[in-house]
């Protein structure tokens, strides 16, 4: 796709910050521009992340991110042990970089992807919490052939507020048809704000088998805000009981 996807917010609202910032945990100023996250205390060690929206979107804290991260810190973090996991959307790195701290990480690092201009924020990220060499940052742009080091199906994708422009629909869409195979699981949460994002599940449920998250002690308060967080797999996969 040509040039950037826009910002959640500015395709739906004349407010670049609309989106609810009551989900945000523990987030502590340490210097300019930076932020502390510990979720809640999940990691002992918090992450320090830049903001820097004058590249895209991705250079901020988004709601879904933080469900997200939340979530694999509390329920999963046995299960993402050693696997192969890429990031799609990733923005600054916020989900993948809370993995990569909380969790044991290898053989293979952990991919954290976007389009190009975020890159070098997901390169800051890296470094200020001394993350490299557990996580490597790539450029992935939705609906073109995989970047040749991506591994090729995956144990673990991570999707964040990457639902909120519809022409990308389809790009993610395909994307996710050539990263999910019959072992993968894609933990996938994004943040309703218009009636057109719904549109994004109902053709993602004709293609893939999707099951709403249950065991998240949050999903409560979270889906007041319009959050969801969902499992998708290949129909008919192997993955299927987890
Ligand atoms: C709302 S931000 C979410 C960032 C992060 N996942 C989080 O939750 O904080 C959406 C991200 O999707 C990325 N994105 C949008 N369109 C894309 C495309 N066609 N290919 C790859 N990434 C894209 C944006 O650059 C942005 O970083």
């Amino acid at each position: 796709m040509e040039g950037h996807t826009p910002s959640p917010a500015a395709s739906d609202s004349t407010d670049p910050f609309d989106v609810s910032e009551s989900l945000v945990p523990i987030r502590k100023p340490q210097e300019a521009g930076n932020s502390s996250v510990s979720f809640d205390g999940l990691l002992n060690d918090s992450l320090l992340l830049k903001e820097d929206l004058s590249e895209g979107c991705g250079g901020k804290l988004w709601p879904a991110g933080m469900v997200l991260a939340k979530y694999l810190l509390r329920q999963q973090r046995s299960d993402l042990a050693n696997r192969t996991i890429i990031e799609l959307g990733a923005g600054g790195g916020l989900v993948g970089l809370a993995v990569a701290r909380g969790c044991v990480v290898g053989p293979s690092p952990i991919y954290l992807t976007d389009q190009e201009p975020m890159l070098p924020l997901m390169e800051t990220n890296i470094k200020l919490n001394n993350l490299s060499p557990l996580v490597t940052p790539m450029v992935l742009n939705w609906g073109e052939p995989l970047p040749d080091n991506v591994p090729s199906h995956p144990a673990v994708i991570l999707a964040a507020d990457c639902v909120y422009f519809e022409p990308a629909f389809p790009l993610l869409i395909t994307t996710l048809q050539e990263l999910i195979g019959p072992d993968s699981i894609c933990y996938f949460c994004f943040k309703r704000r218009r009636r057109a994002d719904l549109r994004f599940m109902k053709l993602a449920k004709k293609i893939f088998d999707i099951s709403e998250i249950q065991d998240d002690p949050d999903a409560e308060s979270y889906k007041r805000e319009n959050i969801f967080l969902y499992k998708i797999r290949a129909r008919n996969s192997e993955a299927g009981g987890r």
